[in-house]
This record gives structure tokens, C-alpha cells and sequence, in this order.
């Protein structure tokens, strides 16, 4: 699904760089913005960093008319540092911090997602008059991996629906501006129906208990998700909110971005491998969920053979995909580990201390830096000082 002048561009780009790298294809940022954009008319889109939230990505999107949902303080600097104002910054996250939110109160104050009683006490005693939307949990078992289905009524995420009345008389009376109602049903859900009975179940709480001013139903569009097919689902909430708002993140970077990976080596044990300089402390995905990315090469190679991709990790769970037909690769062959430009280098770690590796984006002529590589020396830089005695 790469774009073919991308892969062309990562042929002649790719030999002479340091692997691993992130690569991001801006030509395909763009479109999928476009269709996001197009799909749902009249909707206010906060991107959810968390995906991905490199400043080069912020900015490009912030000029196609993108808000951004942050979850953490460090996001929320991260945004007004690409230059959002905090009107633009939706902050959500079941724990809040008196830390954190000194630290907004004096940076600026976002709009704030409140996702239980002891956020709503602690956000009014910290940002009072701030504007916030109530969290709902819909109480729907989602068809998702179990870690991304926020909606589940298991899950630690937002206010049951028998609870959203007192949530809101009490964050009104505790002097917050309370604009409306928040859902996120999960990440990376594949099937419409999903979508329909999480919206369904939230339409009857806004018309019951509205109208407001801003209805927010989350993102979590899989990557093969009609999206098209979504915005009759959305329509309606215009009539018991005047804003409809929506955070999609990996349908927006996903597909765009690859990890780039030397080959090593190729290894028989009671499986083949293929030795890549990448793996797990690059791309978390596939260790952490499961994830199957789709894997190019930029080779050619005498005869095929199929291959269990695999990181630099002392980990047997270190890998990256299973069962790839691929041609036999010679030393320094290069990769591509596709659908990485989502919770990729968003994910990544010093783990094994290695250093984070570079990132580019392709604007459909060059490749810009957008992050240099870490020195190893800045890895133990926080240590230089350890030792004294603390009180
Ligand atoms: C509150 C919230 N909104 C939006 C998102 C974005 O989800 P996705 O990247 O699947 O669109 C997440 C992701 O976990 C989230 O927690």
C-alpha cells in the first residue's frame, strides 16, 4: 500500500544512510487527511498525537486544519511547541497529576478530557473555569486486540452511563465548563458495526441528557475501515451538539511511515530467520500486540525462501513479522517494515541502550530530517550527576 514513487525514492535514499530509520511519506499524510476530511463534512478533527508526534507531522497537519488530542503534559507542551494554542489542544487521560496540571496552569490550559471523580475534584481545584468534556464509557465489547478496547465496560476508561449525570451536575458545580460528551471506543477496530452501536449508545446519553456544545466520538478507524461509510453514523450528533469532534491517529500516519532495516544475515534453527539491525525496541507493535506488518524489500535476490523476521534483541520474542516469502537476501540488503509511521517511533525505547534512530519525511521531492539519531552518549547523561544524597 506504500505509494510507488515512495518506495522509488527509499531506493535511491536508503543505501547511503545509517539503519535503522523511520521514513514518512507526506504525499500520503495528505490523503488520507483529505479523505478523512471529505468523508465527515462539518466535523472538527483533533489528531491524536499519541500516534505519532514528531513537530514535522504537527505542523503538516496543523496546515490542513488538524486540532491535536494530547495525553500527557509532556504532549500537551509538545503541541503549543508546534505552535497550537490551547484551544487546539484537547487533553484527555485517566490520571492527571497536581504536577501536571501546575505545570498547564501555567503553560496554558487545554480543554480537558475528565475521566473520573477524582479528575473532575482535581482539575476544578487546579484550572477552575476550564472547559472539559465528560468521558463516557459505553460499556461495549468491542472487536478489538483486549489492550486497545478502551470501550469495554471492564476497561479503567470514563464515566459509566448511570454515573454521566452526576459527572456532569458535579463538574458544573464545581465551576468547570462543561462542553460536552467524550467517547473513544478503541483502537484499531475493523468492523462498522462497532462504530454504530458505540455512537447509537452515546446519541441516546447526548439527546437524553443535551444538547451541548461539542459531542467528541474518539477515533480508532482500523486501517481497512470504509471510513465513507461512518459519516451517516456521525450526521445526527449535530442535532444535539453544535460541534462534532473526532481523533483519529494511526488512520492518519499509519500507512505512511516504514521502519527501514538492514539485513544481517539469514539463520537456520528449527525455523529460518532473517537478522535485521531493527526489531522490538524500534517497533514495539508486533511484541506488544500482535501486530502483522507488511514487509517490501528493496533487493533482488537469487530464489526465495520464507523467513521469520527478527530484531537485535537477546529476546525470542523479537520479532517482527513470521512466515514472509521473501528472495534470499545478501548482507546489507535493506527492508522495509511497513505501517510503522503509527505507534512506531512513538513507541520506541532505549531498551538494550540504543539509541532512538532517525526520522525523514518524504514531501514527494527530498527527504527532510525530522528527528536526528541519538548519540549514545546522550543516554547516560541523566546519570552523570547520580550519587549525592537526596533529601
Ligand atoms: C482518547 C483517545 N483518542 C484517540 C485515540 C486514537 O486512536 P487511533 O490511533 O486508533 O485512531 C486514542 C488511542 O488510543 C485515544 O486513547
Amino acid at each position: 500500500m506504500l505509494r510507488p514513487a515512495f518506495i522509488e525514492a527509499l531506493k535511491a535514499f536508503a543505501p547511503g544512510q545509517e539503519t535503522p530509520f523511520f521514513a514518512y511519506d507526506a504525499v500520503a499524510i495528505n490523503e488520507a487527511a483529505t479523505r478523512l476530511l471529505r468523508a465527515f463534512g462539518g466535523v472538527r478533527f483533533f489528531y491524536a498525537m499519541k500516534a505519532n508526534p514528531s513537530l514535522g507531522i504537527l505542523r503538516l497537519l496543523k496546515k490542513l486544519g488538524f486540532a491535536v488530542e494530547a495525553v500527557s503534559v509532556g504532549e500537551v507542551l509538545r503541541a503549543f511547541r508546534a505552535g497550537f494554542s490551547p484551544d487546539e489542544v484537547l487533553m484527555n487521560g485517566p490520571v492527571k497529576t497536581d504536577a501536571a496540571l501546575r505545570t498547564l496552569a501555567e503553560a496554558g490550559v487545554p480543554r480537558l478530557g475528565i475521566d473520573s471523580f477524582a479528575d473532575l475534584e482535581r482539575v476544578a481545584r487546579h484550572l477552575p473555569g476550564a472547559e472539559v468534556l465528560i468521558r463516557t464509557n459505553p460499556d461495549l465489547p468491542v472487536r478489538t486486540h483486549p489492550s486497545l478496547a478502551t470501550g469495554r465496560g471492564d476497561s479503567q476508561f470514563g464515566f459509566m452511563p448511570e454515573d454521566l449525570p452526576r459527572a456532569l451536575a458535579r463538574a458544573k458545580a464545581a465551576g468547570l465548563r462543561v462542553l460536552g460528551l467524550h467517547l473513544h471506543l478503541g483502537s484499531s477496530l475493523g468492523d462498522a458495526r462497532d462504530f454504530a452501536e458505540g455512537y447509537r449508545r452515546l446519541y441516546a446519553l447526548a439527546s437524553e441528557l443535551g444538547p451541548f456544545a461539542v459531542v467528541d466520538l474518539g477515533g480508532g478507524f482500523g486501517l481497512d475501515l470504509e471510513v465513507e461509510r461512518l459519516a451517516p453514523l456521525v450526521e445526527p450528533f449535530f442535532q444535539v451538539a453544535s460541534e462534532v469532534w473526532l481523533e483519529p491517529g494511526r488512520f492518519l500516519v499509519a500507512r505512511a511511515g516504514v521502519l527501514v532495516a538492514r539485513v544481517w544475515g539469514t539463520k537456520q534453527t528449527r525455523r529460518r530467520y532473517l537478522l535485521l539491525d531493527a526489531g522490538m525496541t524500534q517497533f514495539l507493535r508486533p511484541a506488544l500486540y500482535g501486530a502483522t506488518p507488511p514487509i517490501v524489500h528493496l533487493y533482488e535476490g537469487q530464489g526465495e525462501a520464507v523467513f521469520d523476521l527478527v530484531g537485535p534483541a537477546c529476546e525470542s520474542g523479537d520479532v517482527i513479522a513470521r512466515d514472509v516469502r521473501l528472495p534470499i537476501p545478501s548482507e546489507g540488503d535493506l527492508i522495509l517494515i511497513g505501517e510503522a509511521g503509527a505507534y512506531g517511533s512513538a513507541m520506541s525505547s532505549n531498551y538494550l541502550d540504543t539509541p532512538r534512530p532517525a526520522a525523514y519525511l518524504f514531501d514527494g521531492r527530498c527527504f527532510r530530517l525530522l528527528a536526528r539519531a541519538e548519540e549514545a552518549s546522550e543516554l547516560w547523561k541523566r546519570e552523570e550527576d547520580a550519587g549525592a544524597c537526596v533529601d
